[in-house]
C-alpha cells in the first residue's frame, strides 16, 4: 500500500469511529472500499443488514437507491453515503409519475395487476408497488403473486425476462435496462470460452439472452459466491457481472481462477455509478456528516412495501 493510500485508510478508521459509524459496502465498490467495510454485500443482504445495526451512523458506499432502502428500514439512524449522486440507469429509466399513467391506464382497460419492481428503483416507485425483489428473493416473491392477478414487472427488462422463463409466468415488462450488465460482448465472451474450454460461465440476471444463453450459472451477486464456493476443484470462472465483484469472489474463495467478460467498449465492465464513491469522498462525509439521506414523504408507503418483501 502507498503512503497516501495508507493515510487515508487510517483516517477513515479513525473517523468512523469517531462518528460510531457502521460502513456497508455494495460487492462492486472499490476492494479498497469493501476491505474498509463492516459488512459487504448484495442488495438483499444490505439491507437486511442495515436492519441490524446499533450504532448511530450507517455510511452508504453502494447507488442511491441502496442507502435509501437502509434509510427506510432503519429511520432512528443518520444515513451518510460518500456521494449523493451515485445512482442507476435502472432506477432513471423509471420515473414514479411515468409508472403511475401507465398502471392507470392498465387499470382503465380492466386489467388485473401486482406491480413488482426490482429494488433497482427509486423510493417513489417502490410506493407505487405491490412487491419489491431483488435478484436474490425475485422467484420466491412471484410466487406470492396470486395467479388471478397479471404481474407488471419494472424496470428491469432482461431480469424480467429472465423471470419469465424461470418461473412461467407471464409479465407485462418495463423497458429499463443496466447500462453496465446490456454491454457485455458475446463476441468476447465466446473467444474466452475457446481459450478456456473447460471455464464456467457466471452471469447476473440484469444480462441480455444472449449472455445468459451461453452461461452455465445466472443468480444475483450473493448466490455467484454461494455457487463458485460448492465447487472444490480449482476453477476458471467467466464472470459477467460488474468487475468488482471479481475482488469478492477472490477473496472469498481464492482457490479458483476468475476471469472479467469484457463489456464491447472496455477489457473489464464497471459501474461508473459505484465508481463515484471514492476514499476521499468516504473519508470527507464521515468528516463533515454530509451528504446525509433525509426522510422524503414517498418512504412512509415504500417501508411497508419494502418490510413486506423483504424482511417477512
Ligand atoms: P445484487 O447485488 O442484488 O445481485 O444486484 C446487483 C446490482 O446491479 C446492484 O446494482
Ligand atoms: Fe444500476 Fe447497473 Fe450500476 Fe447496478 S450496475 S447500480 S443496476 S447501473
Amino acid at each position: 500500500m502507498t503512503a497516501v493510500l495508507t493515510d487515508i485508510v487510517d483516517e477513515i478508521k479513525h473517523l468512523k469511529a469517531r462518528e460510531n459509524a457502521t460502513l456497508l459496502a455494495h460487492y462492486y465498490q472499490d476492494g479498497e472500499i469493501q476491505e474498509l467495510a463492516d459488512f459487504n454485500g448484495d442488495s438483499l443482504s444490505l439491507a437486511r443488514a442495515a436492519t441490524q445495526v446499533k450504532t448511530g451512523t450507517i455510511v452508504f458506499c453502494g447507488v442511491h437507491f441502496m442507502a435509501e432502502t437502509a434509510k427506510i428500514l432503519n429511520p432512528s439512524k443518520r444515513v451518510l453515503m460518500p456521494d449523493l449522486d451515485a445512482g442507476c440507469s435502472l432506477a432513471d429509466s423509471c420515473p414514479a409519475p411515468k409508472l403511475a399513467r401507465y398502471q392507470e391506464m392498465l387499470r382503465l382497460n380492466g386489467r388485473k395487476f401486482h406491480t413488482v419492481t426490482y429494488i433497482n428503483s427509486t423510493a417513489a416507485v417502490k410506493a407505487l408497488s405491490d412487491w419489491v425483489v431483488t435478484s436474490g428473493n425475485a422467484q420466491d416473491i412471484i410466487k406470492r403473486v396470486p395467479e388471478e392477478y397479471e404481474i407488471l414487472f419494472v424496470p428491469d427488462r432482461h431480469l424480467g425476462q429472465y423471470l419469465q422463463e424461470v418461473t412461467g409466468r407471464t409479465m407485462i415488462l418495463w423497458n429499463g435496462s443496466c447500462m453496465v450488465h446490456e454491454i457485455f460482448s458475446v463476441g468476447d465472451l465466446l473467444a474466452l470460452k475457446r481459450k478456456l474450454p473447460r471455464a464456467l460461465t457466471i452471469a447476473h440476471p440484469e444480462c441480455p439472452a444472449n449472455i445468459r444463453e451461453h452461461s452455465e450459472f445466472v443468480g444475483g451477486t450473493e448466490a455467484m459466491v454461494r455457487y463458485v464456493d460448492k465447487i472444490a476443484e480449482p476453477t476458471d470462472f467467466l464472470v459477467a457481472t460488474e468487475a468488482n465483484m471479481l475482488w469478492q469472489l477472490e477473496h472469498k474463495v481464492p482457490r479458483h481462477r476468475y476471469h472479467p467478460v469484457p463489456g464491447i467498449t472496455c477489457a473489464c465492465n464497471k459501474c461508473p455509478h459505484m465508481g463515484r464513491n471514492t476514499l476521499e469522498k468516504l473519508r470527507d462525509c464521515l468528516a463533515t456528516g454530509r451528504p446525509e439521506v433525509v426522510w422524503q414523504p414517498e418512504f412512509d408507503r415504500a417501508k411497508e412495501v419494502l418490510q413486506r418483501s423483504l424482511l417477512r
